[in-house]
């Protein structure tokens, strides 16, 4: 039978989970995806109404199938975490079984089982903020969103992965080199994410025969990073200076992605894999 992948990070088609997504379906996955709740009924919604269906064309002409759409908070590790204010919020209020633990349950309970995951999503509420200017409640959610809930996530999918399976993430060049303008703890929770990444494919590669690697991404005009505010420089700062000097299309990270969780990559786990038309390899711009 074919693999199964589970995508957590996907609302619209501009992201990198989005792209993940279509590359692991060309491969031949079943494909579902962990959709942040307070996005969700907009994504459902135009998933309907057929907004992506243009979007949802693979290289051979096919149509990319989504299994199911489940809603997802991967800041929430189970219902005793849930704060009063997000319980009775609207949005989530319209969605159940959404924290990290119930929704692991719930694939269980669907497919009972699944060979990749994917970690796509990230949250700093004060990524603008220089870290000198970044408060604790900030630091701490941004790591909370953007590192931990991986953490979490492979813990709680890990007892319905088949052995041989494979988790990755997205992770930024950010945490090792200064990028001003990407602040709020943002860099250092991708320091921590990359860090995880060599753990937990320790602990995962011994115990569950699981890979773990994270892809450090170049700029893409997503939803996230535009919100950022700078992703327009950044676009072009790697034009000009990048090794290969062509924009990043979201396809080749998606390739990339498809090829780590393939046997191809069988021997590759704890790496940070950049994706990046070799920026990351400059000492200086020219
Ligand atoms: P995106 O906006 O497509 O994806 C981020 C997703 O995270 C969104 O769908 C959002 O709804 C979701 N999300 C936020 N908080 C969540 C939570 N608590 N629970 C569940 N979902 C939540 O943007 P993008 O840029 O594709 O981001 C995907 C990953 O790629 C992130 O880890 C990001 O840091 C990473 N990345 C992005 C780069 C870029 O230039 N766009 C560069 C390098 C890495």
């Amino acid at each position: 039978r074919g693999k199964r992948a589970f995508i957590a990070g996907v609302a619209d088609d501009n992201g990198y989970g989005w792209a993940i997504a279509k590359s692991l379906a060309a491969a031949g996955a079943e494909i579902l995806l962990g959709t942040w709740v307070p996005a969700l009924n907009i994504f459902e919604t135009s998933l309907r109404r057929g907004k992506f269906d243009e979007s949802r064309v693979l290289p051979d002409g096919s149509v990319m199938e989504i299994s199911k759409v489940y809603p997802l908070d991967a800041v929430y590790d189970n219902p005793d975490d849930i704060p009063e204010d997000v319980k009775t919020n609207k949005r989530y209020a319209a969605s159940s079984k959404w924290t990290v633990q119930e929704v692991a349950d719930s694939v269980k309970q669907d497919f009972g089982s699944i060979d990749i995951l994917v970690h796509s999503l990230a949250n700093g509420p004060e990524v603008t903020k220089p870290l000198l200017e970044t408060s604790r409640r900030g630091y701490l959610a941004a790591i909370s969103a953007s590192s931990y809930s991986y953490v979490s996530l492979l813990k709680h999918f890990i007892p319905i992965m088949n052995p041989g399976g494979s988790s990755i993430s997205l992770t930024y060049i950010a945490s090792e080199r200064i990028i001003p303008g990407y602040g709020g703890g943002m860099s250092s929770a991708k320091a921590a994410l990359e860090s995880d990444t060599r753990v937990l494919a320790f602990e995962a590669g011994r115990k569950n025969k699981i890979r773990v690697n994270t892809i450090s991404a170049g700029p893409l005009r997503s939803r996230a990073a535009k919100a950022i505010g700078f992703i327009d420089m950044m676009i072009e700062y790697s034009l000009a200076n990048a090794p290969l000097q062509k924009e990043l299309s979201a396809e080749e990270v998606g390739n990339t992605a498809a090829f780590l969780a393939s046997p191809l990559a069988s021997a590759i786990t704890g790496a940070v894999i950049y994706v990046d038309n070799g920026l990351n390899a400059m000492g200086v711009g020219v």
